[in-house]
């Protein structure tokens, strides 16, 4: 987790609780395996601990902070071979993890993921005994049958693992452990299966030719890793063309610059407090970040113009929406962006352009970013005039609610950053009630 809360003092209280009760769980999964099977092929768990170890240390970073590993496959090997509670035991060796090192991560959190491994590996492990399958002996002796209890401890310890990750993350940031968890776990969902059968395959390998054979399991192993780095990669890939396509924008028109970062910055600080979708955050993200990628095609002369603008050159201005929603468009992963920047200056009285749209016609995307775009077009200076005050722009804004923007989403931005209006600073909404023409 790469922020910079790195010792567990600098989290809240509830965090801190959260953090502490699964240690404390660990703790007690770990002393019941102990004390109930001490009998255990140690120097065999030992090389199944090695194996987790080395698994978990090439982690993946993931969107939301989180990591992800193939360590899965093998731990669940060593609760078919040996149990859950030597599956437990063997997890704690991702306490040291190569990869969170080099990240700088917060030894808090290390040792909360080899716990969270000890806990989810011993529930997992249970389940799959519960179901019908047995441990201990030939992995897939009741063959086809042994599927089930492996699709439910699969299931398990995905559920267990994962979700105590997307809520610990949520208690640190504040944010929805279910949209943490959607975002950056739910499309694991059929590699956790992939590898819940990886490891009843391994576990059937080494029980029939013993430690050598996991050579044959290391390219499987790898593949599945491949496919979440491809994944990770892909977003990353994504983001660049982003920037690119923000970066060609800020060369051409340099009033522009950092305009969209502090736009898409609103937009999702509205998103958040309307508690949209973190799917949707994304989107809105994206069309924030190029809502004016349109002005690409405007004439440079037109669009850094000093004075005020002819009615044909602001017919001209007026094109952009729709050029850039023509750019982005032919993007595949920005297309669902394509309405939030084609509808951006709509006015909810149906006066803005570029189609003329009225009320909840105007896609709700857009509708966020209008507010968004309008606050920091007033909150910026220009060369023909000064930066509002941010209360100034919060009264008009409040002035526009209901006739330019949607009132619930001036009112979710007003509360986001935390705006107090003043009595002085309403009464002077009528008189603040004008168009704001200087947002293009
Ligand atoms: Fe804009
Ligand atoms: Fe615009």
């Amino acid at each position: 987790m790469l922020d910079n809360i790195n010792t567990v003092n600098d989290i809240t209280v509830r965090a801190r609780i959260f953090f502490y009760s699964i240690y404390v769980a660990a703790l007690v999964v770990l002393i019941a395996s102990l004390l109930t099977k001490f009998a255990l092929p140690w120097a065999e768990v030992a090389f199944f601990a090695l194996l987790i170890f080395v698994a978990d240390s090439f982690t993946i970073q993931l969107p939301k902070n989180a990591f992800i590993s193939v360590s899965f496959a093998i731990i669940f090997a060593a609760t078919l071979l040996f149990g859950p509670e030597a599956a437990a035991i063997a997890s704690m060796t991702t306490i040291i993890n190569i990869s969170d090192i080099k990240h700088k991560i917060a030894w808090y959190k290390m040792l909360f993921s080899a716990c969270n491994y000890a806990i989810s590996a011993y529930i997992a492990g249970y389940t799959f005994i519960l179901i019908g399958g047995t441990v201990g002996g030939i992995a897939t002796a009741n063959f086809p049958f042994v599927i089930i209890p492996v699709i439910a401890a699969s299931t398990i310890f995905f559920v267990a693992n994962t979700g105590l990750i997307a809520l610990g993350l949520g208690i640190i940031h504040n944010e929805s452990p279910v949209d943490i968890w959607r975002f950056d776990y739910q499309w694991l969902i059929p590699n956790y299966y992939a590898l819940g059968v990886l490891g009843l395959i391994l576990a059937q390998i080494y029980d029939s030719f013993g430690p050598a054979s996991i050579i044959l399991l290391i390219v499987p192993l790898l593949i599945a890793r491949q496919t979440f780095q491809v994944y990770m990669k892909l977003r990353s890939a994504y983001m660049d063309t982003v920037s690119a396509l923000v970066r060609a924008l800020e060369a051409k028109d340099p009033y522009t610059r950092g305009h969209s970062e502090r736009v898409a910055g609103y937009a999702e600080r509205i998103a958040r407090e309307i508690k949209l979708p973190e799917e949707k955050v994304e989107i809105l993200r994206y069309g924030a970040l190029l809502h004016d990628i349109g002005k690409i095609g405007i004439a440079r002369k037109v669009l850094n113009k000093p004075g005020k603008l002819t009615d044909e050159e602001f017919k001209w201005i007026q094109a952009h929406p729709k050029i850039g929603a023509g750019i982005i468009g032919h993007i595949e992963f920005l297309k669902a962006a394509v309405p939030a920047v084609f509808y951006h200056h709509e006015h909810l009285n149906g006066k803005g352009y570029t189609e003329g749209l009225s009320g909840d016609n105007i896609p709700l995307l857009a509708r966020i970013m209008t507010v968004a775009d309008s606050f920091d077009a007033m909150t910026s200076a220009r060369s023909y005039k000064p930066a509002l005050s941010t209360e100034k722009a919060a009264t008009e804004l409040m002035a526009c609610r209901g006739s330019q923007f949607d009132g619930r989403i001036v009112d979710a931005f007003i509360n986001s950053m935390g705006i107090s209006l003043t009595e002085k600073d309403s009464n002077e909404e009528e008189q603040l009630k004008i168009a704001i023409e200087d947002q293009v």
